[in-house]
């Protein structure tokens, strides 16, 4: 019996640093990891002690045997990674045991003498919680973590989907830090409305920025503001209860539903949207979206994307998942033929689409009894139609232009940062300019996670970015760059003035 790392993998890698005999791969150290869509077990060297499995902070490992269902490939899987690579005692200069993953940010020593900064961090996301937890195990800092919304974890409550439950276990481990005696919660706080940047510039020693990528991008097409017409971050905090989100959000009164991207988020919303809401009780979605979902007319989701199937943005864990559904069916709208040619050529991402009922579709049909999902590719979307509503979607592909009826558009075609104000922000990217973490211009603010890098990485890439960006801070007091500021009747005016204003109700 080995064990295998399956769908929800969030890369972190905490397993990694568990295994006694380096058999999980790539490591952070290892050139494949920053695009890893997950991480592999090499069964040929497994010893089954199951550390890796204590370790995973989602779930996420299981012993082959136990595989079942859509999982039941993921023992394949995992063996395929190492089918062209020697096992370590094979190679010829046969590396050392990687024991414990300590990537190079802190290599750096800490000076004994290393001063107890005051840090805030702005966003309880997994980038600001990476942060926080670096910040309390490797300094004596004490930190205030500060949120907009009432409720903490960014995108792992708000974005993860209620049908991933061992992806959102990651807030357990979250959980620790946040009730660490050296960290203050300041919930229902927005840095721009609540309280300035130049305040918490003033205030603390360091401020970390972890505030995401919270709008959806737009399309610049016409008929994208019509009602019915929605992003995505308004489908996916529709379905686990984001405050800002209405629980009508929604309209789920036609069969067809078009989502716009090929990304995973896509795939998330074409699922929930599909899946028997039996099904769905008893996970984390909203009580409200469930009943919605309970008289819900939509049989059908049209996966749209602009590209064909060998360059698909979604991952190969969750295609395989979808296409190991027995209650939805997976089509592939062979339109044009190119899909066709390239699934046949075995060159579709994964692979995966060579099981999936292949037809060329007549949309201006209904949809027929049952749940599908139905994947196009290949097609630009041109228009949303609808005079005061959505009424469907116009798209070109190679063979001319098709239009397909939907009662409902979402955009999942990525996100993008929000400026903070006080902040720089680079228009182009969506993201705050940085060096190494550090706020070009600013002498002591700090960023992490997708206002840093843009909108993209699992929860797991926020870790070692995290461990960058902490790392030029404590850099930085080291060489005297940032200098953590002595406590003056100035500055302990201004925190007394911010304490009552993180205090109000
Ligand atoms: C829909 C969706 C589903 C996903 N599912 C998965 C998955 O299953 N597995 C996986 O590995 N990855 C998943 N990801 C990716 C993962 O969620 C991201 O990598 C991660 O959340 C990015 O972390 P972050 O901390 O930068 O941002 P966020 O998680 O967005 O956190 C930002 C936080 O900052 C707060 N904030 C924003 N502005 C302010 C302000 N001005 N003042 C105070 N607080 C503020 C927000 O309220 C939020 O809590 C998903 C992403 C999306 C969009
Ligand atoms: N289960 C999970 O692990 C999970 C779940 C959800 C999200 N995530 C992660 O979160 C990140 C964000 O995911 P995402 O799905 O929002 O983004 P994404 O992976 O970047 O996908 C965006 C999709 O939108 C398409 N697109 C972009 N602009 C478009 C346009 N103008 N017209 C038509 N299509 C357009 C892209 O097509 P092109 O490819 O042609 O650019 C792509 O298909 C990813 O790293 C993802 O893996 C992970």
């Amino acid at each position: 019996m080995a064990f295998a790392i399956t769908q929800t993998c969030c890369t972190d890698a905490s397993c990694v640093a568990a295994c006694p005999v380096n058999c999980i791969h790539p490591t952070p150290g290892e050139a494949d990891f920053a695009t890893a869509e997950i991480l592999y077990i090499d069964p040929r060297v497994c010893i089954d002690c199951g550390a890796c499995a204590d370790a995973c902070p989602v779930d996420a490992i299981f012993p082959l045997e136990s595989l079942s269902g859509p999982l039941a490939a993921y023992g394949e899987v995992n063996a395929e990674y190492y089918a062209d690579r020697p096992t370590a005692a094979q190679r010829p200069d046969p590396a050392p045991i990687f024991h414990a993953w300590d990537p190079p940010s802190f290599d750096r020593v800490i000076p004994p003498d290393f001063p107890a900064l005051d840090v805030a961090v702005v966003g309880s996301g997994p980038a600001g919680m990476y942060a926080v937890q670096d910040l309390l195990l490797h300094t004596s800092s004490r930190v205030t973590l500060i949120d907009r919304l009432p409720v903490p974890g960014g995108l792992v409550n708000f974005g993860v989907a209620p049908d991933h439950p061992s992806t959102k276990r990651i807030s357990e481990t979250f959980d620790r830090y946040r009730s660490h005696h050296r960290l203050r919660m300041r919930l229902g706080v927005e840095v721009g409305r609540d309280v300035t940047a130049e305040q918490l510039a003033a205030s603390y020693d360091a401020v970390i920025y972890a505030v995401g990528a919270p709008t959806s991008r737009d399309l610049g097409v016409p008929g994208e503001d019509l009602p019915g017409s929605v992003g995505a971050i308004t489908a996916v905090g529709w379905y686990n209860g984001h405050p800002d989100v209405a629980d009508a959000a929604l309209g789920l009164g036609g069969d067809r539903v078009v989502v716009v991207g090929n990304g995973n988020v896509a795939l998330d919303v074409a699922r929930i949207l599909t899946t028997d809401p039996d099904d769905l009780a008893g996970t984390a979605i909203s009580p409200a979206a469930l009943a919605r979902l309970r008289t819900s007319s939509v049989r059908e989701v049209v996966l749209l994307g602009r590209r064909g199937p060998d360059v698909a943005a979604y991952t190969r864990p969750e295609m395989l998942a979808l296409t190991r559904r027995d209650d939805v069916e997976v089509v592939v709208d062979d339109h044009d033929g190119l899909a066709g040619a390239i699934i046949d050529a075995g060159a579709d991402k994964g692979g995966l689409l060579a099981t999936a009922k292949r037809e060329v579709l007549d949309h201006a049909t209904p949809p027929p009894p049952g749940r599908r999902i139905v994947l196009r590719f290949s097609s630009m979307l041109e228009e949303i139609t609808g005079t005061d509503a959505v009424d469907g979607v116009r798209v070109t592909g190679a063979d001319g232009t098709a239009t397909i009826p939907a009662g409902l558009v979402v955009r999942a075609i990525g996100h993008r940062g929000r400026p903070v104000p006080g902040l720089p922000f680079d228009e182009a990217s969506g993201t705050v300019p940085h060096e190494g973490g550090r706020v070009v211009g600013a002498s002591n603010a700090y960023v992490v996670g997708w206002i840093k890098r843009g909108p993209s990485g699992g929860i797991g890439a926020n870790r070692a970015d995290a461990r960058d960006t902490v790392g030029t801070l404590l850099d930085d007091v080291v060489s005297g760059r940032l200098a953590p500021r002595r406590r003056s009747r100035d500055r302990g005016r201004v925190r007394g003035a911010l304490r009552r204003l993180l205090a109000r109700p």
